[in-house]
């Protein structure tokens, strides 16, 4: 389940001409299944309306501290206790400014004064305005007690001009807000290593050996790592996928630069995803110039041989350095078109992995470039999971539930092999005191 589903929002949203963008925020918030209390600024008004926000969100929209009657004098002390994150998107110089400064005369203010949310802050002005001295150390004062500012994008700005001050997209908002919501979850602390894409294997300069991999299920588990708090390196293969907020992405086209991506980043990290689809085999030889057909052996008509070597097995050889890499899980997939179970155990075992994530792409609904996925999960203990089709966010969500299980296992473990060597020492230092 995302980390949205049920989540209780603050937006708020201040008057600039970035405000027209909020209002798909807010849409795709609530389609997410946030409940999203909208708050608009005096100025924010002159721009969009309280009714845009209102059916989009399906809720009230508020506008005003000062309402004269009954309990509502205190809603945004309501609204503050209620909220599990409070996002000021966009947010102005002025309102910036009056945050950091602890001021509070209109609605939003007033609630990020009463929260105990996180705030998340999204800039967008004018680049002077934004460069200036000012609103640069209140973005600094807002950082230093916990808020999160979402780094403004360089573009095109209402002025006309190009710079620095423009609101991020939709889904980049919606990626920070994940991650401050999932920040406390149960992957908080821990770093993962996730691969997603296919590789290509030069041929030419123009030509390459490649497959289907969309990077979809690879990049979704990247996300759902993120919104439980870890800390996630992103090794890509090919693939158009923009890199999600908050993740640090690593490209690595082809096996071999992938294999090396690969033992780089695990070095002190706890779980390791190898969904890339990694090529087995790759040119002996890379033509330095385009091959041209007429050069081709024989001549026109004559077929052209390419002579394949094997790529390093990552996986593989990450289960053979498995000494340099303590308490490493490694989950990798297996995506088949025929005897998945034979195929998806013989892997785990091979591989030495802690999961194997089987899938039958040959099935309608299941992997490459679809958005949904079928699922089987083995398990090193045995464990076998038939999902159901489902979409790659809920596989990856899945995924995690069981990485999760594993990494508390290992702390429970742990636990008892610190306190059973703390006891063995305690009961040596008794009996020292006792013979001294
Ligand atoms: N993998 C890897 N290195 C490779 C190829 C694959 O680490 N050179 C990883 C994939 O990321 C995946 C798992 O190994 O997690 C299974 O990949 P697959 O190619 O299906 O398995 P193979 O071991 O190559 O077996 P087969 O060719 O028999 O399917």
């Amino acid at each position: 389940m995302s980390v949205l589903q049920g989540a209780r929002l603050v937006v708020g949203v201040t008057g600039g001409i970035a405000a027209y963008k909020a209002a798909d925020l807010v849409s795709k918030l609530t389609q997410a299944g946030a409940l999203v209390d909208v708050v608009l600024t005096a100025r924010a008004q002159e721009f969009v309306t309280p009714l845009t926000f209102a059916t989009l969100s399906q809720r009230p929209v508020w506008t005003d501290l000062w309402e004269p009657t009954g309990t509502a004098a205190a809603r945004h002390i309501e609204l503050a206790a209620e909220a599990q994150l409070v996002l000021v998107a966009p947010a102005t110089a002025n309102t910036i400014a009056k945050l950091a400064h602890g001021m509070a005369d209109d609605m939003l203010t007033a609630i990020a004064l009463a929260t105990a949310a996180p705030l998340v802050i999204a800039p967008a002005m004018e680049t002077h305005m934004l460069a200036h001295p000012a609103t640069q150390a209140n973005l600094a004062l807002l950082r230093e007690r916990g808020a999160h500012i979402v780094p403004s994008e360089e573009g095109r700005l209402a002025s006309g001009m190009l710079g620095a001050g423009r609101l991020p997209e939709t889904a980049t908002l919606l990626g920070a807000a994940r991650m401050v919501l999932g920040a406390r979850g149960n992957l908080a602390g821990r770093h993962v290593v996730v691969t997603a894409g296919g590789t290509q294997e030069a041929i030419d300069p123009v030509r390459y050996i490649g497959n289907r991999s969309s990077g979809r299920q690879g990049f979704a588990i990247a996300e759902a790592a993120r919104d439980r708090g870890a800390a996630v390196t992103l090794i890509a293969g090919a693939t158009e996928l923009a890199t999600p907020y908050g993740v640090t992405r690593v490209d690595a086209p082809t096996a071999q630069a992938m294999r090396d991506a690969v033992f780089a980043a695990c070095a002190g990290a706890d779980v390791l995803v190898m969904s890339a689809a990694v090529a087995d085999f790759t040119p002996e030889t890379v033509a330095e110039q385009k091959i041209k057909k007429r050069a081709v052996a024989g001549g026109d008509g004559a077929g052209l041989v390419l002579r394949l070597k094997r790529t390093p097995d990552i996986l593989g050889e990450m289960h053979a350095a498995a000494d340099q890499f303590p308490g490493l899980i490694r989950v990798g997939f297996a995506a088949e078109t025929q005897q998945l179970r034979e195929a998806g155990l013989e892997k785990l075992t091979r591989k030495g992995l802690d999961l194997v994530v089987a899938n039958d792409v040959s099935q309608p609904g299941s992997g490459f470039g679809s958005m949904t996925n079928t699922v089987t999960l083995f398990y090193k203990d045995g464990r076998v999971a038939d999902l159901a089709n489902m979409a790659k966010s809920e596989v990856a969500e899945r995924i995690w539930d069981a990485v999760a299980e594993m990494l508390a296992q290992h702390e429970r473990e742990k636990t008892r092999k610190d306190s059973a060597r703390a006891g063995v020492k305690g009961s040596t230092s008794d009996e020292q005191s006792r013979w001294h």
